[in-house]
């Protein structure tokens, strides 16, 4: 049984994905742990209670230094004994000590096509708008596993979806979480919880 720890910063429709994915069985073999969010407003945590899945909040500002903040956040996720991380919209920069503790088994949903669109302050609605005003015709969602850059990881799973004329930074985010995020990320976790992926050389390969 894979144990996934999700973390979270707002919404939370990518962690209804994977809850209703574990719930439909079509993630085979999965338990969600425990959700973390480094932000007590998240809707996300309301979700969580929902299904009956514990979760926490710990922020960076809780803490008087990020070194501080780095170590009770790496404490909390190890207390969940996750066997994958999932960031899930998750907004903080991940410790270098978690990464190296957890390496190739975290991943994150991304939505564009990586390597567009992707790096420091691009995230949520920033990607849309930039993929719009570079008028790309083609955008998507990556998944992809963590590791000391931002989203330089080797990618596992990415999907395509069309920019329609006319579309806003809004209705184009819908589109490729409806299309691409929430069909991607469940899978790309079923296949990890199969035994199906393993990183060769920084690339992932399917077995
Ligand atoms: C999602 O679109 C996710 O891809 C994005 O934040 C949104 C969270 O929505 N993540 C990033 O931009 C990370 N760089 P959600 O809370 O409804 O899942």
């Amino acid at each position: 049984m894979l144990n996934v720890v999700v973390l979270v910063s707002g919404g939370g429709t990518n962690l209804q994905a994977v809850i209703d994915g574990v719930e439909a069985g079509t993630i085979g073999n999965t338990r969600i742990a425990g959700v973390i969010s480094n932000n007590q407003n998240a809707y996300a945590l309301t979700r969580a209670k929902e299904h009956h899945i514990p979760s926490a909040c710990i922020s960076p500002k809780m803490f008087s230094s990020r070194e501080e903040f780095n170590e009770r956040f790496l404490e909390e996720v190890d207390r969940m004994k996750p066997d994958l991380i999932v960031l899930a919209g998750f907004l903080v920069v991940i410790p270098p000590a978690m990464i190296k503790r957890y390496r190739n088994r975290i991943i994150n949903i991304h939505p564009s096509l990586i390597p567009s669109f992707c790096g420091t302050g691009y995230y949520g609605l920033k990607v849309h708008e930039a993929a719009l005003a570079r008028g790309v015709k083609v955008t998507g969602a990556t998944v992809h596993f963590v590791d000391e850059g931002t989203d330089t990881g080797p990618i596992i799973l990415q999907k395509a979806v069309e920019v329609e004329e006319g579309d806003t930074p809004e209705v184009l985010q819908r589109r490729v979480m409806e299309q691409a995020e929430w069909r991607i990320l469940p899978k790309a976790i079923d296949l990890i919880a199969g035994g199906r992926v393993t990183v060769e050389d920084n690339r992932v390969k399917f077995i």
